[in-house]
């Protein structure tokens, strides 16, 4: 019997460990801290903090763990994969150094740009004058990002020249603590949006697919962002010749890149792009699987995961292949506590999720629940991820929307759009 140990606690780990268990091999999972949903089919460990890399070490070479999944990246960036490497436990996981990646947007342009790979055009500050200078010279609106890891809140788009002196002045006063000690700043493009994942091993990758996100915590786009609303997927708005150019513009000459520059990157490259005007541009790269993306794409891979990641792990990519349900189509709805992205309240009780799960080809993944005298209590800002599959968008949003009609909760909410662009797709 195989041993994996997932780290993580999101809808994107309860999809992971969801994937593991449709593979045919006999597995045991054990989950880093999980949350209630992942409790079902995985045995929590809840004594071990993500960040104690030492404890984490004993565990998996006490109970002989045969590799290890790092959801998300704050444990990537601070170097999980290399300590377990380190003492001969496989993970699944880029290294400190392929992991800035994400940890440091200005390392993502600098490999960008080393490799030719088409980006928006950037410049890097560390003081207000000259960030406000180039802004001037790009005009309005700009981009600004913080260098470092900010929850999803380090990008910010000023309108105007007054916008953007104040954005750059609470930056360097300390607003995003050291994550904004630099920071860059792009031209602002304009398009759509798409998110695309491979798998890759440092060597080899195989596509793993399109999908498309909702930030903004309202209909239509509106109100803060947030860590998303939900998914769709696959893209019908992308087509094989421009995933082809995506290959080898973007995908090919970055992963070669990293190896050149002694970073190879071995597990889930993900790429944000915008498609426009100016063609098709990386946004950012992630280092990781995204959520809520990961719950609309890994439902479509019909192939072994645990083969697939233990393939990926041991730089054995070109020798497996992977299959995909073509015809799937996937819608997923995040139900948040009210209040979230702001301030929310934990405790409150979820009923209903026996009942949704009854409508049939869906499925509910849980993020930030918790499991207390036999109740489901929300305990986190996204709480809930309602998963609905079928031969077409219209069908799978019906689906998914009324397993959300059979949930009790008061104390919670969801977008009412999302998909509803792609419904005639
Ligand atoms: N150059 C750009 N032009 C227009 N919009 C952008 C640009 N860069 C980022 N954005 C917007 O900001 C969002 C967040 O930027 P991103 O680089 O993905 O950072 P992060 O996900 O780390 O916050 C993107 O999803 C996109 O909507
Ligand atoms: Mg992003």
């Amino acid at each position: 019997m195989k041993k994996i140990l997932v780290i993580g606690s999101g809808g994107r780990e309860h999809a992971i460990c969801e994937q593991f268990k449709k593979s045919s091999q006999e597995i045991k999972i054990f989950a880093l801290p999980g949350n209630a949903g992942i409790s079902e089919i995985a045995e929590i460990i809840s004594e071990i903090k993500q960040n104690d890399h030492q404890k984490i070490i004993d565990f998996c070479l006490r109970e002989k763990i045969d590799f290890v999944f790092i959801g998300p990246e704050q444990p990537l960036v601070d170097g999980l994969a290399d300590d377990l490497e380190k003492n001969d436990i496989r993970a699944f996981g880029p290294s400190k150094k392929a992991a800035q990646l994400e940890g440091s947007k200005i390392f993502m342009k600098k490999i960008a740009v080393d490799n030719n790979v088409p980006t928006a055009i950037y410049e890097t500050f560390t003081d207000a004058k000259s960030a406000l200078d180039f802004a001037k010279k790009l005009g309005f609106p700009c981009v600004i990002k913080t260098d470092g890891l900010a929850a999803g809140k380090g990008v910010i788009i000023p309108q105007n020249l007054e916008e953007c002196e104040v954005v750059i002045a609470e930056i360097f006063g300390g607003k995003f603590g050291s994550a904004g000690n630099k920071i860059i700043i792009e031209e602002f493009l304009d398009g759509f949006e798409a998110s695309y994942f491979v798998i890759t091993d440092g060597k080899n990758f195989i596509p793993l697919g399109f999908a498309h996100d909702h930030k903004r915590v309202g209909n239509n786009d509106v109100g803060p962002n947030t860590g998303g609303m939900g998914t769709y997927a696959p893209s019908p708005f992308v087509n094989d010749k421009m995933e082809k150019e995506i290959i080898e513009k973007i995908i090919k000459p970055t992963i070669l890149g990293l190896e050149k520059a002694s970073a190879p990157f071995k597990g889930i490259l993900f790429a944000g792009l915008m498609i426009g005007s100016k063609g098709i541009k990386l946004l950012e790269f992630n280092a990781r699987f995204g959520d809520p993306e990961t719950q609309v794409i890994l439902p479509r891979i019909k192939s072994d995961f645990v083969e697939l990641i233990e393939a990926a792990i041991d730089g054995n990519l070109d020798k497996i292949q992977v299959k995909f349900d073509e015809k799937k189509k996937l819608v997923c709805v995040v139900m948040c506590a009210k209040g979230y992205p702001d301030s929310y309240e934990k405790g409150t009780e979820i009923n209903g999720l026996e009942q949704a799960k009854k409508i049939p080809d869906v499925k509910i993944l849980h993020a930030g629940t918790i499991k207390k005298d036999e109740k489901i209590l929300a305990n986190g800002g996204r709480v809930l991820n309602i998963i609905a599959e079928s031969d077409s968008f219209a069908s799978a949003r019906s689906k998914a929307y009324e397993a959300i009609s059979k949930i009790d909760w008061k104390e919670g909410f969801c977008r009412s759009d999302i998909a509803k662009k792609v419904e005639e797709k």
